[in-house]
């Protein structure tokens, strides 16, 4: 009898402690993803270019070219030096990356986690873009733990009953007096016997139910930092940069609603269809190519650039980088017209951006505003952008511009009629969006 009972606790024993630890390990373990985000990300995305290449393929270029990836990633400058072919071929924004310390290891992970990328799926386009959880993370591995733990407990609790009964069978086959024993006193008497295992396993799952929550806190930031891929290699930089085209020009219901608005097709048009080459080669005039096409015009004669209508026409579906939750509210209208916003101080320097993407801190922080642009005034904030934090600190620091701001001198009239609150309110001279309810839940939320 004894050794049942002995060798349902072992089993139980084990199954808890692979369960824990398996557990364990995939909560702390480094994965590709993680670290290609904490080292890459700044400037690589799998497929896209940005200040570096897309990086999909690159590990088995090398590979196949007998040239050293490892050294490469954390030497540039020295595969450049040798002469190495593989990077004398890049010839991509050269010199463009430093050494990075990370290990084989870790390198290998990096390449795993790009190599096996794939682009979220996009849905409806045109001038409404889709929204698409591109920053996402899947929870269902969670979901797994979760469900085969259940399927343990069932497990464990269907053992103990059998153990039970034979115990009882037992006593009675040798007329003991049998004791029922409640399954609350049991367990109680089971983790009393047990006290050592069971402050391990509740340690354990501490830990376990600590990292788990960090994890979320860390996923929040993901927004920031985020590339998605598009349908046609649209660059800031030669556009609202080089060409110095205005962003509400391509924007333009920022000043006056409560989404910015992607452009148009028609937009592009308004400007390509004379402009048909790029002077960067033929990689941009082949992605000009592409905004005819989607126009409903095709190439008939590409030596002398000459498009023909087809009428076949498709809205170019673009994926938006910013995504924020459907029961948040939020307005372009009330930060750039009523607030005098900047947009790099929420979208970072765009002027600079060869790909569609969300900021990040860091970078508006260090952000050089150079040109006409050198006397704009960016608030600059701590916390992870687009995140709940990020929106209460900005209502916590910036002051509500009230001088020459048509959409106050109402508010002012009526104010001006009630001394008390009028000198309560303005005493300093100074209002944060806060006194005026920035920091109110039901003015986000929905
Ligand atoms: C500061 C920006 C920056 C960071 C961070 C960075 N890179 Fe790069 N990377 C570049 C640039 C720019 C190039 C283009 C080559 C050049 O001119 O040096 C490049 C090129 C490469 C290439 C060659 C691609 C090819 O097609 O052959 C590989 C591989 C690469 N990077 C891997 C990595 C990995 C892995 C990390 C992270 C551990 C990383 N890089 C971090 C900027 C960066
Ligand atoms: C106070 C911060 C802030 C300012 C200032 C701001 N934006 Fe935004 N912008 C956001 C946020 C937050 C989103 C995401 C909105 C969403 O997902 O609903 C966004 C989204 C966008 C989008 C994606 C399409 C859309 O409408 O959702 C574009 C384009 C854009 N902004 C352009 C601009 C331009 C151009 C300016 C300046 C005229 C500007 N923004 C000023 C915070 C700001
Ligand atoms: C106000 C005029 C204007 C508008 C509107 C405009 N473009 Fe351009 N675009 C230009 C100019 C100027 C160039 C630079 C051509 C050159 O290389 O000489 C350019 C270049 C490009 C290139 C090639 C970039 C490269 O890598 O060399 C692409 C792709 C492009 N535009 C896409 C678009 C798309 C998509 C839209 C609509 C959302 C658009 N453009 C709207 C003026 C415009
Ligand atoms: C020639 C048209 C054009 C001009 C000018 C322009 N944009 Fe854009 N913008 C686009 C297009 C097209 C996209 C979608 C593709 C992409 O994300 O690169 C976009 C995307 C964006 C996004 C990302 C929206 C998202 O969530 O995906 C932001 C933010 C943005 N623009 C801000 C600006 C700011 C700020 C300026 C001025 C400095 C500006 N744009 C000037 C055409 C333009
Ligand atoms: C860079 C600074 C900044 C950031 C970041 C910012 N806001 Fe604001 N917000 C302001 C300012 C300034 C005002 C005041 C505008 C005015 O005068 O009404 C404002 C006003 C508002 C209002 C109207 C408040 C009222 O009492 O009428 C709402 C709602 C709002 N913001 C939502 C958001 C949300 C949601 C986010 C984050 C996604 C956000 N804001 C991020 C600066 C910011
Ligand atoms: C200035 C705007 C603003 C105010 C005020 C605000 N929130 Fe939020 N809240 C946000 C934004 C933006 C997010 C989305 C953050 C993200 O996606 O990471 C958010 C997310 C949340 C979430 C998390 C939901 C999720 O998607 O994970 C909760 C819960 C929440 N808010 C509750 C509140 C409560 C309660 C208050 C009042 C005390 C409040 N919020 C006030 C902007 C605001």
């Amino acid at each position: 009898m004894k050794n049942i009972y002995y060798n349902t606790l072992k089993i139980s024993k084990i199954i808890a402690f692979v369960f824990v630890v398996s557990a364990f390990s995939y909560t702390f373990a480094q994965d590709g993803e993680t670290l290609f985000n904490q080292n890459c990300a700044s400037c690589h995305h799998p497929v896209s270019n940005g200040t570096g290449p897309g990086l999909k393929g690159a590990f088995d270029k090398w590979k196949k070219a007998g040239d050293d990836i490892y050294a490469w990633v954390k030497n540039p400058q020295a595969q450049y030096d040798a002469g190495v072919p593989s990077a004398l071929a890049i010839q991509y924004n050269v010199g463009g990356m430093n050494g990075q310390a990370v290990s084989n290891e870790e390198i290998d992970a990096i390449f795993e986690y790009i190599d096996a990328w794939m682009p979220p799926t996009p849905s409806v386009g045109g001038a409404d873009v889709a929204a698409v959880g591109g920053a996402e993370k899947s929870n269902s591995n969670w979901l797994w733990f979760l469900i085969v733990g259940l399927l343990m407990l069932v497990v464990l609790v269907a053992i103990w009953g059998t153990r039970r009964r034979l115990a009882y069978a037992n006593a009675e086959k040798e007329g003991e007096e049998v004791k029922e024993e409640t399954l609350e006193s049991e367990v109680k008497g089971w983790m009393w016997r047990n006290l050592k295992l069971v402050s391990i396993l509740g340690f354990i799952l501490t830990c376990v139910v600590v990292g788990w929550l960090c994890s979320i806190l860390y996923q929040v930031g993901v927004y920031e930092n985020y590339i998605p891929e598009q349908p046609i290699a649209f660059t800031h930089k030669v556009h609202a940069g080089d060409n110095e085209i205005d962003c509400q020009y391509c924007h333009n219901s920022a000043s006056k609603s409560k989404h910015a608005g992607i452009p148009t097709v028609n937009v592009c048009m308004n400007c390509h269809k004379a402009i048909k080459k790029a002077s960067s080669g033929d990689r941009g005039t082949a992605e000009i190519a592409k905004i005819h096409k989607a126009a409903g015009y095709e190439l008939v004669d590409p030596d002398k650039d000459k498009y023909e209508y087809t009428g076949k026409t498709e809205p170019i579906k673009w994926v938006k980088a910013h995504n924020l939750p459907d029961h948040v509210y939020f307005s372009h209208a009330q930060h750039v017209s009523v607030g005098k916003i900047e947009c790099e101080n929420c979208h970072g320097p765009v002027k600079t951006y060869t790909v569609g993407r969300t900021s990040s801190n860091e970078m508006i922080n260090e952000m050089e505003l150079t040109g006409d642009d050198a006397d704009k005034k960016i608030i600059k904030l701590e916390r992870d952008l687009l995140t709940m934090g990020w929106c209460i600190e900005c209502h916590n620091k910036a002051d509500v511009q009230t001088k020459d701001n048509g959409y106050y001198d109402d508010i002012h009239e009526r104010l001006k009629k009630d001394k008390e609150l009028y000198k309560s309110v303005m005493e300093d001279g100074k209002v944060k969006v806060k006194e005026f309810g920035g920091w109110e839940c039901a003015k986000c939320h929905y």
